[in-house]
């Protein structure tokens, strides 16, 4: 049995629902659960608000931080399901071990989430392209000025009503500089510093024009990686391409879903390395057909620009049938339950 506090004033009458944006408003509940003495307490669900905390807090000086972002929908029939639950909390787990943080137990996690979107279930939108986003983070605590693995953490969830995460195609520049992630660095896990280091040269591709940065490898710049907050997918000579998993880049779960129905699409598909050279000649001589973004947030987004060594090339906006837009109409479909689910990856509350 969780412990739920429940708040006196709901913040829903201030959330504008036909124009949500992106993480513009945080329901009115939480998760929260703490890691002492070797393990993790209760979870509690408590009104969404301020903590208390130590300016001394490990997290804050040598970055133990974590997080996730998944989703929940509003199905067709009124029913509400959450999107790979399982599969959040196993590269949770992942990025915990990597940052030398306490796993937390799968049954914490499920249960106080869905015991959290019960207790928020006005503020599980329905409007076309939005759903629910679930943001849990687990954070050092312990407040002490020596380096060293920190022995207390929390672990929050918080849920935010959102819209798309980006509303128009979007125009991406291939890094040749800086590096977001090097092999056998935290590039898989999903730790805070990870999104730190990539704001200055996301800041500088923003000033030149672009939404974000499409990273390449740290050793030579040659091959992509992904991009600032999803996983990258091209049609190259009518074949399905993306990079392959490595240490440096995120295991998405739209990624991985979206393979999977490339699959059963019967559509070929290539998880490997993509070099830029390659992506740079499918761009001239038009080869390269398609370029989207997909994640958690962006969904599938389109990429309509790719700048490399100087130059802005564009891409033909997509059309009904493209993989891209099929594609995500079908992933839209089954979330919603109007098509069947046949991988198991929705959790009907
Ligand atoms: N890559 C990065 C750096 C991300 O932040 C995200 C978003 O979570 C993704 C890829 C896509 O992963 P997912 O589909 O699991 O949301
Ligand atoms: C997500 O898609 O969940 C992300 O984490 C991307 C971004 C909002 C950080």
């Amino acid at each position: 049995m969780i412990n739920i506090r429940t708040t006196t004033q709901s913040g829903i009458d201030k959330v504008d629902f036909t124009q949500l944006g992106f993480g513009n408003y945080i329901s009115d509940h939480m998760v929260v659960a703490d890691y002492k003495n070797g393990k993790w307490g209760a979870a509690e669900i408590i009104p969404y608000g301020d903590l208390l905390m130590s300016p001394a807090m490990l997290a804050l000086h040598y970055g133990q931080a974590v997080f996730e972002g998944m989703k929940a929908f509003k199905m067709e029939d009124g029913r509400t399901c959450l999107f790979r639950p399982q599969k959040h909390h196993q590269r949770l787990n992942r990025s915990l071990a990597r940052m030398c943080m306490p796993a937390i137990p799968e049954e914490l996690f499920i249960e106080s989430l869905i015991a959290l979107l019960e207790t928020d279930k006005n503020w599980i939108p329905n409007g076309e392209g939005d759903s629910l986003y679930i943001r849990p983070v687990v954070f050092a605590t312990e407040s002490r000025l020596g380096v060293k693995i920190s022995d207390e953490y929390k672990f929050v969830i918080m849920t935010s009503p959102v819209g798309p995460y980006f509303t128009k195609p979007v125009k991406v520049k291939v890094e040749e500089q800086y590096v977001r992630a090097a092999e056998g660095g935290t590039g898989f896990a999903k730790c805070a510093g990870n999104y730190g280091g990539a704001f200055y040269p996301t800041q500088l591709a923003r000033e030149q024009g672009y939404d974000q940065v499409l990273w390449t490898d740290a050793k030579e710049h040659k091959y992509i990686d992904e991009s600032g907050a999803m996983n990258v997918m091209f049609v190259l000579n009518n074949v399905l391409v993306t990079p392959k998993l490595s240490t440096s880049l995120l295991d998405g779960i739209t990624r991985d879903s979206i393979l999977h129905l490339a699959d059963e699409r019967g559509v070929s598909k290539e998880e490997r390395k993509v070099s830029v050279a390659e992506i740079e000649a499918g761009l001239k001589n038009k080869t390269l057909t398609e370029a989207f973004g997909v994640g958690t947030a962006a969904v599938v987004s389109t990429i309509q620009t790719i700048h490399i060594h100087g130059t802005d090339y564009p891409i033909p906006l997509p059309t009904e049938n493209s993989f891209q837009l099929s594609v995500k109409k079908q992933l839209q479909q089954i979330r919603k339950g109007i098509i069947a689910d046949r991988y198991n990856w929705l959790h009907i509350l």
